[in-house]
């Protein structure tokens, strides 16, 4: 189940599930004409009620991927107190309170992995990034928790720490060839991110070859979060 599958990092992923085989349930505001045919899809927004999810969800779930977030990036001292309340209501919350609701039909499965999207910025320091750093480290506290708590279960949980990645989500960032060239030569490896680089990697997440592997954070990120190049 991917919540966030209408475009970005989670459309990408559910074009890689489902060309690998996997059924796939979605949940977001919009529906995506680039889904192949048989997503199963719920129109729900998570900063509301999420209840309709418990009717949506199949018996049994072998993975869970919440692709939703935010990029808010402002100086310091204009960051205002809703901002840090939208960041963490978008990106912590809403994962959390899905994760509460599928939770029974992933100790079904007696083998499940959830994996959530943190950010590059959760630890490396970089300016305008004080609400959605807090909020993105918020969630990788929460996935440690999580991990710990749902081992005996069988249930894996895992972070994914993209840096800057080519999606509707970081247009602002992207939108001009200047922009992109200076994105690119940001990162060790010499270029930004496509939803691809960061999709491949959930799913290997969510496959049985990292069945040992939870409680983790994976920077995919170009080097940016740990090489010092220039
Ligand atoms: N792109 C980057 O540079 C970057 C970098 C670091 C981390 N990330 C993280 O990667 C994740 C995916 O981001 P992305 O870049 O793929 O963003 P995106 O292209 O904007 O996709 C976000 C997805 O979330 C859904 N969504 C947004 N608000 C929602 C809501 N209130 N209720 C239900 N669904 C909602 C959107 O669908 P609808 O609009 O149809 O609801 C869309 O499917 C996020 O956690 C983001 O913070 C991205």
């Amino acid at each position: 189940m991917v919540i966030g599958g209408s475009s970005g990092i989670g459309l990408s992923l559910i074009k890689l599930l489902i060309s690998n085989g996997a059924t796939v349930y979605n949940i977001s505001r919009t529906v995506s004409t680039e889904w192949p045919e048989d997503v199963h899809h719920l129109t729900l927004d998570v900063l509301g009620d999420v209840s309709p999810l418990v009717n949506f969800v199949p018996e049994q779930l072998h993975g869970l991927v919440y692709s939703v977030g935010s990029i808010n990036l402002k100086p310091f001292t204009r960051l205002t107190e809703e901002d840090f309340l939208n960041d963490y209501r978008i990106n912590v919350l809403g994962a959390a309170k899905v994760i509460q609701l599928a939770i029974k039909s992933l100790k079904a499965s007696q083998s499940a992995s959830i994996v959530l999207i943190s950010s590059v910025a959760a630890r490396t320091g970089m300016n305008f990034h004080g609400s959605i750093s807090a909020a993105k480290g918020a969630v990788e506290g929460m996935a440690l928790s999580l991990a710990a708590e749902l081992a005996p279960n069988h249930i894996r949980v895992n972070v994914v720490a993209p840096s800057l990645t080519d999606t509707p989500l970081a247009q602002n960032l992207l939108n001009t060839p200047e922009r992109k060239e200076a994105s690119n030569k940001r990162h060790p490896l010499g270029k930004y991110g496509s939803p691809e680089d960061i999709s491949s990697a959930i799913a290997f997440l969510l496959a049985e070859e990292t069945a040992w592997m939870t409680g983790q954070v994976i920077g995919i990120d170009g080097g940016l979060g740990k090489l010092k190049t220039n």
